[in-house]
C-alpha cells in the first residue's frame, strides 16, 4: 500500500501530514480515514476505520491553510526560522493534548483513550456509538441536574489529577448516552500553572451559563468550592 491511500485528502494536507498520516496508520494505529467530523479553524477531526472499529484522528493545522505561503516562505533564508518555530509549537500543542487526556484519564476521568501522537496528529478513542457522540452545544441533556451532577465529579476528578481543563464550554462536551465526555485537552494546564483559580472559575462561569439556561441555578462560588474541596 502506497501513501495514495489518503489521495483523496491530498488536498486538504500538506505533504509532511500526508507522511505523517501514513506513518500512524503504518503503525497500526488505523486503517483508513473514513469521514470529517470537524473541519475547523485550529483542527480537522476525522472517523478512521481500524479493524471493525472506529476512532478519531484529530489533526492541527499546521501549513494546511498555509500551504503556498509557507512554500513561499521555505524558498526564503529569512522565514526558515519562523516556519520551523511555528510547526515546533504546533508539535508541542498535538503532545500536550495527548499528555493531558493520558494524565486525565490515570485520574480516572472519562476522557478519549489517547492512542499515538505523532508531529501534527493525535489519534484517539472515538466517544460514541457507531457515530461520535454530538456536543453539548447539539444535544441538550435530558436529565440537566444528573448530568451536571457527572459533569462537576468529572472536573473534581481532573483537579485531582491536578489540571485545569481552561476551555470548558458546551463546544467540548459531548453528551454520550446522557453522560458528560469532556474533550479537546490541548489547552489544560497543571495547577502549577500561574492564575489557574481564575481558568477554572472561567469553566465554572460557562457551565453557570450554559446549565442557567435550562433552569438549573447554580452558584459559581460554591461550585468551585465543590470542586476544590478534598
Ligand atoms: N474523541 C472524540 N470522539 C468523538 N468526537 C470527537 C472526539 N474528539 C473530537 N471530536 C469532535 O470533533 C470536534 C472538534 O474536536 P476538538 O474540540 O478536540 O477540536 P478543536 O475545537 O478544533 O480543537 P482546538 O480548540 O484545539 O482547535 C468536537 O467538537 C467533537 O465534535
Ligand atoms: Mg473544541
Amino acid at each position: 500500500m502506497g501513501k495514495n491511500k489518503f489521495i483523496t485528502y491530498e488536498n486538504v494536507f500538506d505533504q509532511s501530514t500526508l507522511r505523517g498520516l501514513f506513518k500512524v496508520s503504518s503503525q497500526g494505529y488505523f486503517d483508513e480515514i473514513k469521514s470529517p467530523v470537524k473541519i475547523g479553524k485550529e483542527s480537522n477531526v476525522f472517523t478512521v476505520e481500524s479493524g471493525d472499529e472506529l476512532r478519531i484522528v484529530k489533526v492541527y493545522r499546521t501549513a494546511a491553510s498555509f500551504a503556498k505561503m509557507m512554500d513561499y516562505m521555505r524558498a526564503d533564508p529569512r522565514y526558515m526560522n519562523v516556519n520551523g518555530s511555528k510547526l515546533t509549537v504546533v508539535y508541542a500543542w498535538a503532545k500536550k493534548e495527548f499528555a493531558n487526556l493520558l494524565k486525565a484519564r490515570k485520574g480516572g476521568v472519562t476522557v478519549p483513550t489517547p492512542y499515538a501522537v505523532h508531529k501534527n496528529i493525535l489519534c484517539m478513542e472515538m466517544i460514541g456509538d457507531s457515530t461520535p457522540a454530538p456536543m453539548l452545544h447539539k444535544r441538550s441533556p435530558d436529565n440537566i441536574e444528573l448530568f451536571y451532577k457527572r459533569l462537576r465529579r468529572e472536573i473534581k476528578k481532573l483537579y485531582k489529577a491536578r489540571l485545569v481543563h481552561t476551555d470548558i464550554s458546551e463546544y467540548n462536551i459531548l453528551n454520550f448516552n446522557d453522560k458528560p465526555v469532556l474533550i479537546d485537552f490541548s489547552h489544560a494546564v497543571d495547577l502549577r500553572y500561574p492564575g489557574v483559580e481564575k481558568f477554572l472559575m472561567r469553566d465554572i462561569n460557562n457551565l453557570v451559563r450554559y446549565f442557567g439556561r435550562f433552569g438549573l441555578d447554580l452558584d459559581a462560588d460554591e461550585e468551585y468550592a465543590k470542586i476544590v474541596a478534598k
